[in-house]
């Protein structure tokens, strides 16, 4: 059986010089490669780049396990783990400069699917500002040798943060979103990388985080680190799954109020 801390050294030491390529590449000038599902949804050469060198440092460590890329898509291993990658999360930052960007590494047992999968280690890592959040099943969430706890707010007021999917047609439905949950917050952050709302509600940096449109590699790693710093992540579902229809991540006390609220129940 695979020790998760093993998994979580691995994914740390490859994000390192993912988001050094990632950071050296932006110092270098970036442009827009292609534009995706819709206008915001932009792929640079660098997120190319990137995922090419995650992908070909984890098949020389581990050659038996999956692959699930957001730009390289899905390749089944012999092992039932799978490495879940986003090369550059928050590729739009990226793209502007504004240095909050991550890569995202998590690992994974079982089908390639998250309301089927067990996550065993996830690390989000900020070139920009150094910071590389890791936590492996069991372990606990760390940021350097701080054990991270999710906050749990006393009613005064959360501190949130969300993110609007690329999709056109979804973004009113966005807006009547935060529109419902605003009653419970202080604040509201959209920061632009997905895998950063996980960890800073990780580390209490934030109470709460919910957003519609999610894939796997957006969660992958950042919801372990959340359940790992004693905190909830869900979805539109009554289970414990992020889902693309909603997720959800805060800490117990505020998560069913803020999931009911997201989901207009
Ligand atoms: C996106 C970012 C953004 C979130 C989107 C994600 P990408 O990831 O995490 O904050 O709102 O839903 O897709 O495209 O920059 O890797």
């Amino acid at each position: 059986m695979t020790d998760a801390s093993e998994l979580v050294e691995l994914a740390a030491e490859i994000a390192r010089e993912a988001g050094e390529l990632a950071r050296t590449r932006r110092a270098a000038g970036v442009e827009i490669a292609d534009t995706k599902s819709a206008l915001a949804d932009i792929v640079t050469e660098a997120d190319r780049e990137v995922e090419v060198l995650i992908r070909s440092r984890l098949a020389a460590a581990r050659p038996q396990d999956g692959f699930l890329g957001e730009e390289s898509g899905a390749e089944r291993g012999t092992s039932d783990i799978t490495w879940v990658v986003d090369p550059i999360d928050g590729t739009v930052n990226y793209a502007y400069g504004i240095p909050s960007y991550a890569v995202s590494i998590g690992a994974v047992r079982g089908e390639p699917d998250p309301a089927e999968w067990q996550a065993l280690a996830g690390v989000v890592f900020n070139p920009m500002s150094g910071e590389l959040f890791r936590s492996g099943l069991g372990d606990g969430a760390w940021l350097g040798d701080v054990r991270l706890r999710v906050a749990e707010p006393t009613g005064a007021g959360a501190l949130l943060a969300t993110g609007f999917g690329y999709d056109p047609a979804t973004h009113a439905g966005d807006l009547a979103r935060v529109a419902r949950v605003m009653p419970l917050a202080r604040d509201l952050r959209r920061a632009g990388a997905a895998s950063l709302d996980f960890a800073f509600v990780a580390a209490g940096r934030l109470d709460g985080y919910f957003e519609r449109g999610l894939h796997p590699w957006d969660h992958a790693a950042g919801a372990l680190l959340v359940t790992e710093a004693g905190g909830r992540v869900g979805g539109a579902g009554r289970g414990d799954t992020p889902t693309n229809a909603l997720t959800v991540a805060s800490g117990p006390g505020l998560y069913e109020r803020l999931r009911a609220l997201a989901l207009g129940e």
